[in-house]
């Protein structure tokens, strides 16, 4: 088990290192399945509207893998998708459940298409589903196309007049959910004696205060430059911290199987808690390290430079 540590390699491989019942919170940003991004794609479909090779896609040149959206019905095989998202979050899901302490919980940013595959898959493993939070990131970009441009470009306006105001796609994408699990506790016992064990099972209502939260299931946080530009679903270091000083104590050990940039090991280490994580992308690996070794550094400085204020 190598703590404070992040490896390269496939978590599903990495996890059997871990001890059983030795992780105190597993939190992570989980391939959401829809993009075209290689790390994304989890179906084995390859004549869809993501990876497809249908005429009109060809016709279409790239714009269907551009927007990254797998377009169910499209074809037979589209439809299992979602059934390919469910059985691949079941080739990981019983280590974590594993991992984890009684009473630990489970972060899953999971997005809203195939949530309810990972809910579905997490409760078939054993998991107790406590809740579906929302992140409402403040901002977002609202790419439904106009019906009546569609028109313009035919040249038939008297169409298009008609369709004024109708779009094609989705509202804006403002919220993201974070899928809340706890792994049950022990049997005979009760939550309250779970917490006396283990340190958790419970959650600190005080530190949202902390976050300009409120005690809600929604947490609106926006997210800052800083949060930006070394993933392309890097998450805002601030939502991470509170979802991980809500649920633990300094000390212990929070997972992040599916790490990316490393924001929730980042963090971790800001709030003294030990962290274990895995990523499979060499580069998103080396950016990792490096951004592990940043954040040791300046920790390092503010401690020195408190020392000496102290005297
Ligand atoms: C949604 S991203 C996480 C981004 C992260 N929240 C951040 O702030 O940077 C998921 C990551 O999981 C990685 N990944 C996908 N499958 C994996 C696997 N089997 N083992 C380890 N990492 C994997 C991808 O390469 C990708 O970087």
């Amino acid at each position: 088990m190598h703590i404070d540590e992040i490896q390269n390699g496939d978590c599903r491989e990495l996890i059997k290192s871990i001890d059983n019942n030795s992780i105190d919170l597993i939190l992570s940003d989980i391939p959401y399945g829809i993009s075209a991004d290689t790390w994304d794609v989890i179906h084995q479909n390859t004549n869809s509207a993501l990876l497809g090779s249908s005429p009109a896609q060809i016709k279409a040149g790239n714009i269907f893998k551009k927007r990254g959206k797998p377009l169910n019905g499209w074809s037979e095989a589209d439809k299992l998708i979602p059934k390919q998202y469910y059985d691949w979050v079941l080739t990981w899901v019983y280590d974590w459940l594993r991992v984890l302490n009684p009473g630990g919980s489970a972060f899953v940013f999971a997005g809203r298409r195939m949530a309810h595959r990972c809910i579905c898959a997490f409760e078939d493993a054993g998991f107790i589903y406590k809740d579906m939070l929302g992140w409402d990131k403040q901002k977002a970009a609202h790419r439904a196309q106009h019906i009546s441009c569609v028109f313009d470009r035919r040249n038939d306006y008297i169409t298009s007049h008609k369709w004024t105001g109708w779009r094609v796609g989705n509202l804006r994408p403002i919220f993201e959910p974070i899928l809340w699990f706890m792994k049950p506790y022990k049997i005979g016992g009760t939550l309250a004696d779970n917490v006396l064990e283990y340190d958790l099972g419970a959650y600190n209502e005080n530190i949202l205060s902390k976050y300009h939260q409120k005690p809600d299931n929604i947490f609106h946080i926006e997210a800052q430059t800083t949060d930006k530009g070394l993933h392309p679903t890097q998450k805002p270091l601030q939502l991470m911290k509170l979802l991980i000083e809500l649920t633990t104590k300094k000390n212990q050990i929070v997972l992040d199987p599916f790490a990316g940039s490393s924001t929730t090991l980042i963090a971790a280490l800001e709030l003294d808690r030990h962290f274990i994580g895995f990523e499979q992308d060499e580069n998103y690996f080396t950016i990792s390290q490096n951004r592990i070794l940043n954040t040791r550094q300046t920790l390092s400085q503010t401690t020195l430079f408190d020392a000496i204020a102290l005297g």
